[in-house]
């Protein structure tokens, strides 16, 4: 069997990963064990997706998949961005946050945002695959929706007409940029 560490602690990311990726025969996807970890100085997805994968893959020796996710609101210059994580100390503020940013004076209509997903494949420190992929959707008025995690409940995708989190699982990986980064991906170790 051949192995993949998703270098992550998010569980929600790490559920959606091996959920993707259960039925590839050859593969079995495993949790990161606790490393150093490195600080995520990049200034795009790509940039940090590459730099966890290269790091983690330096410190184990199985392959190494890493992923970089986050939110772009057009309204506020692309904010949260890289930053998504740390944009507030809880999901629930972070989600509130930027509710009440584009609910401030002087805001126009424009809820358009993009959700992002950078993976990057490494191993023994070398990089051997990378994909970026964008989901355009908007600001939902009210957080929505008890499934997935993160932002999900605010990401409103309009050709659905629900958020993330009134997605099921199977509908998300459908829609999601990490639904369409992970069928890439599986074409990739299919033929590793
Ligand atoms: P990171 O890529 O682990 O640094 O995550 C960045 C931020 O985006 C965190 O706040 C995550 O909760 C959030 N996030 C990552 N993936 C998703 C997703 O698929 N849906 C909603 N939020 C996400």
């Amino acid at each position: 069997m051949k192995r993949l560490v998703v270098a992550s602690t998010n569980a929600g990311k790490i559920r959606e990963v091996s959920l993707a990726l259960s039925d590839l025969p050859d593969w079995n996807v495993e949790s990161l064990p606790e490393l150093p970890d490195i600080e995520e100085s990049g200034t795009t997805f790509l940039e940090n997706a590459r730099l966890k994968a290269t790091h983690y893959s330096q410190l184990i020796p199985e392959l190494v998949l890493a992923d970089d996710s986050g939110l772009s609101v057009h309204a506020l210059d692309g904010r949260p961005g890289v930053h998504s994580a740390r944009y507030a100390s809880t999901t629930e503020e972070r989600n509130r946050r930027l509710l009440e940013e584009l609910a401030g004076p002087g805001r126009g209509a424009d809820r358009s945002a993009t959700f992002n997903c950078a993976l990057a494949v490494a191993a023994k420190g070398a990089l051997l695959w990378t994909v970026e992929t964008t989901l355009s959707g908007s600001i939902a008025g009210d957080p929505a929706g008890e499934f997935g995690f993160g932002y999900d409940p605010i990401f409103f995708v309009p050709d659905h007409g629900k958020t993330l989190a009134q997605m099921t699982f199977a509908e998300k990986n459908q829609v999601s940029a990490r639904g369409r980064a992970l069928r890439e991906l599986r074409s990739f170790l299919i033929s590793a």
